[in-house]
Parts: structure tokens; C-alpha cells; sequence
């Protein structure tokens, strides 16, 4: 399978009781799936993409006769696509219409400048506006996305519905334009009977929140039909706060192409894959049987620590309708798509200690995600790192549950894993920004940031984040 993850996916170990929500509401399925609104480019110059981005109340038929409230970039959830050039300058003009909430927009998993990444530390007030400016450099092709990240309210906009996908295309594709090239992002959605998004309970913020239904493209099982011996590009992103995908393609055949950072040096096929998170995927589906081919989600045991787990295993997630017709001789994909630098040897080594702990004060139950045994501290730089240099972290999960690490602004690759004195090296290179670590898990990756300034380490459980796993290397020039 598709080296992702652990390779302990599979066999949920907490005795795989299930519940459904009490109010939960069914979501029509089965409509044609729908393409992401693009963002319109206003510049006239070629190599220059400058448009708007607005972030403000919306809202959504998800079911007939309800009106959810969401938070939506230019009244869209997911926002709109942006796709650009590696070579290009983009400059974002970004307003915050969200009433009474500071937001930002980071460039998730992008190489921009620091100050321009929409951390933590450089809020955009609510009624307030800013300019994101940076230019794209070669070689940074790949499937990105965007979101808020204010302190403390990154979870709740984004579970709200402010994200979006980022496409940085390289200026000579090797991938055959016959296959393509159509996004699936999965958010992920829980609705009260009124048709509202109910506050993230205890339980929610312990876990991480998981809702009710999987969207993709803000839709629940949307349709797709496709001619006998179709081959379709989509790439995959992991938009939800805390969900685990671990998926396969009934009766059509899976060649994985890219990851986060862009494309893998040769096509890898895979019986399965894996997102946890804010990870993506770039792959080609190959459907050469007629009937009907299903991307559906199998059971993944990512740890837990409230009393319930979520039913997350064979849900429909995308149904292809595959016609007797046969199409057009698909042209081949090259057995070559790029290299991938070998980073060479690391000057430094840092290790990252991730635990949970719970505890009792007089307000009640308390919890707290940490690294290194210290919460998120907006005004505390705890590494110091240099500009160009290779560094080996060590990520060692001592928690009960799976964390999937990030680091902003560029991109890793993960060398080696170990889990219970067994040591697993990747099949081949790929460029990350975002690895699943699983409980009991330590991941070693080689990291290198090219560009000065400081950046965020954190779990990508957006809640966990926010209740401390989170850290700020600085880098120096
Ligand atoms: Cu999607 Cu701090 O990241
Ligand atoms: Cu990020
Ligand atoms: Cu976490």
C-alpha cells in the first residue's frame, strides 16, 4: 500500500462501538459532483496573479429547507480554487469580515515569506484588510491549500467552512492533460436538526472535532460518470479539523503520482491511501471496469480519548459511474516525473516530545497537548535554526492517539519511522508538510528552511493546536 502512514491501519482496537449524533440530519447523496469555483485573476500582466479574498457569513443548503450559517472566502465554502504557476507573483488582498474575530490566511505547506504566512502573531483585526504578497519559486509545484490561523480560533473557522485549495502547476506538466486534473476536498460537517453547526463539546476538543458527515467538494457522496478505460487525475486534500481517511477504490485502480510538496519521482501504485489531516494526494484513478467504482473510507485506528468513537469506516465518499462505452485510448503516464533532491546529511538533530495530560482544577476537568513538555507560547521562540541548513527532527509520539505534524513554510521528507523497536524507511522520496505521527509512533524527517524568519511547528488537529501543540522555530539568516 501507499507508505503514508504507520502501516498499522486497519484493525480498530476499541472494540469498534459506533454512535451517530441524535439529531443528526441526512444529507441528500448522489448528485453530480460539482468543480470548485476558480478565483478569478484581476492582473492583466502575465507571471502576476492579484485577486480578493473576503472572509464572512454565508450560507448553505446542505439538506432541503435548511439554511446553515457558515464562514465562507467570497461567500464560498469550500472557497474558491486558486491556481497558479510556480514563477508567478501573487498578491491577495484579504479582507476580514467575520464579526468580531480576528482571522488570518496561512498558505498552508507554500514556500512565502514569514511575514506574509498569516501566523498567529500577525492577526488581521475583524472589519480590517491586509496584502499577502510572495512569488511562487521554480520547482515549488504542488497541491496546496488555505485557511485561517488566529490564535485560539483556527479550529472553529475552520470547521465553520473557511478553507481552500491552492494549486501551484509547474510550468511543464509531465502529467498527460487527457487525465485532467480535478480536486477532492473533504471537509467535514456535523448538523443539529435546526440546520446549525453545534459548539465543539469536551469531548471534541480532547479527540479532536468529528462530525457527522464527510463532504467532498462540499458535497456528501457526489456522482461521477466516467466512459470504460477512463484515467482521472484528482487530487485529494484533507481539509477537516481531525478526521483520519484512510480510503480505497472499489473496482478502479490507484497510481499515486504526488504528495503535499508536489510529485513523487515515479508513479506508485497503491491498494490504499491515507490522509490524515491537512495531507494530500495527487493520483491517477484508472477505471477500466463498467458498473460502478467507489471511493470509500475503511476503518483506521488513530487512538482515542473520550468515551465514543465515530463511525468512520465504509462510507461512500465518491461513486463513479463507469459506462459499458469505452473511451479513447488513455495516453500513458511516464514511468519518469521528476527528480527529488537527496538532502545530504544533517548538520543538526532536534527531538519533539508529544504528549497529552489531564487534570482536575476547580473549574473542572483540564488538558493540555504539549511538546516537549511545553503548551503553544505566542512570545516564546523555542528553536533557533539557520537558514539552509539540514536538520534531522525526531517527532516521538508519547501520547495515546495519532498527531499529524506540520511545519510551515517548506517542505521535509520523512526517513524513517519506528514503532515498538521496529524501524520501517520509506519506499521512495516525496516532499511533506504535514506526516501522520501515531500513537506510540516517533517519525525522523529531514528538514530545511530556505527562508529566514519564524515558523510554526504543530499538531494538525486543529484543536490540539489550539490547546498547545504548537511551537515557533526562528529561523536566522
Ligand atoms: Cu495548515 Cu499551521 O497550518
Ligand atoms: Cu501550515
Ligand atoms: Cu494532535
Amino acid at each position: 500500500g501507499m507508505g503514508g502512514h504507520g502501516g498499522h491501519g486497519g484493525h480498530g482496537g476499541h472494540g469498534g462501538h459506533t454512535i451517530s449524533a441524535p439529531n443528526a440530519v441526512a444529507l441528500p447523496e448522489g448528485a453530480p459532483l460539482r468543480e470548485l469555483p476558480r478565483l478569478v485573476n484581476q492582473a492583466a500582466a502575465k507571471g502576476v496573479f492579484k485577486a480578493r479574498l473576503t472572509a464572512q457569513p454565508a450560507k448553505v443548503r446542505f439538506a432541503a429547507g435548511l439554511d446553515t450559517p457558515v464562514l465562507g472566502y467570497n461567500g464560498l465554502s469550500p472557497g474558491p480554487l486558486i491556481a497558479v504557476t510556480e514563477g508567478d507573483q501573487v498578491e491577495i488582498i484579504f479582507a476580514n469580515r467575520i464579526p468580531g474575530e480576528e482571522s488570518t490566511i496561512h498558505w498552508h505547506g507554500m514556500p512565502v515569506p514569514a511575514d506574509q504566512d498569516g501566523n498567529p502573531m500577525d492577526p488581521v483585526a475583524s472589519g480590517a484588510e491586509r496584502t499577502y504578497r510572495f512569488s511562487l519559486p521554480e520547482g515549488s509545484a504542488g497541491s496546496y491549500w488555505y485557511h485561517p490561523h488566529p490564535h485560539g480560533r483556527t479550529a472553529s473557522q475552520v470547521y465553520r467552512g473557511l478553507a481552500g485549495i491552492f494549486l501551484v502547476k509547474p510550468k511543464v506538466d509531465p502529467i498527460p492533460v487527457a487525465y485532467g486534473d480535478t480536486p477532492l476536498v473533504f471537509t467535514d460537517l456535523r448538523l443539529a436538526a435546526d440546520g446549525t453547526m453545534p459548539d465543539s463539546t469536551m469531548v471534541d476538543l480532547m479527540n479532536g472535532r468529528v462530525g457527522d458527515h464527510v463532504l467532498v467538494n462540499g458535497q456528501k457522496n457526489p456522482s461521477l460518470s466516467v466512459l470504460r478505460g477512463t484515467k482521472r487525475r484528482f487530487r485529494l486534500f484533507n481539509a477537516t479539523n481531525a478526521r483520519f481517511l484512510r480510503m480505497s477504490f472499489e473496482d478502479a485502480a490507484i497510481t499515486v503520482i504526488g504528495t503535499d510538496g508536489g510529485l513523487l519521482e515515479k508513479p506508485v501504485p497503491a491498494d490504499e491511501i491515507f490522509l490524515a489531516p491537512a495531507e494530500r494526494l495527487d493520483v491517477i484513478v484508472a477505471f477500466g471496469k463498467a458498473g460502478k467504482a467507489t471511493l470509500r473510507t475503511l476503518d483506521y485506528d488513530r487512538g482515542w480519548m473520550g468515551p465514543h468513537r465515530p463511525a468512520d469506516a465504509s462510507m461512500s465518499l465518491l461513486s463513479v459511474n463507469v459506462a459499458q462505452a469505452a473511451a479513447e485510448p488513455a495516453p500513458p503516464l511516464p514511468d519518469r516525473l521528476r527528480t527529488i533532491e537527496d538532502l545530504g546529511a544533517p548538520a543538526q538533530t532536534r527531538r519533539f516530545v508529544l504528549t497529552e495530560t489531564m487534570g482536575m482544577d476547580a473549574s473542572g476537568m483540564t488538558m493540555a497537548f504539549l511538546i516537549n513538555g511545553a503548551a503553544f507560547d505566542m512570545k516564546r521562540v523555542d528553536i533557533v535554526a539557520k537558514a539552509g541548513e539540514v536538520e534531522l527532527w525526531e517527532i516521538v509520539n508519547q501520547a495515546d492517539m495519532d498527531h499529524p505534524f506540520h511545519v510551515h513554510g517548506t517542505q521535509f521528507q520523512w526517513v524513517e519511522r519506528e514503532r515498538n523497536g521496529r524501524v520501517t524507511k520509506p519506499a521512495y522520496r516525496a516532499w511533506k508538510d504535514t506526516v501522520n505521527v501515531a500513537h506510540g509512533e516517533t517519525v525522523r524527517l529531514l528538514i530545511r528552511q530556505d527562508l529566514p524568519g519564524q515558523r510554526m511547528y504543530h499538531c494538525h488537529i486543529l484543536e490540539h493546536e489550539e490547546l498547545g501543540m504548537m511551537g515557533i522555530v526562528d529561523v536566522k539568516a
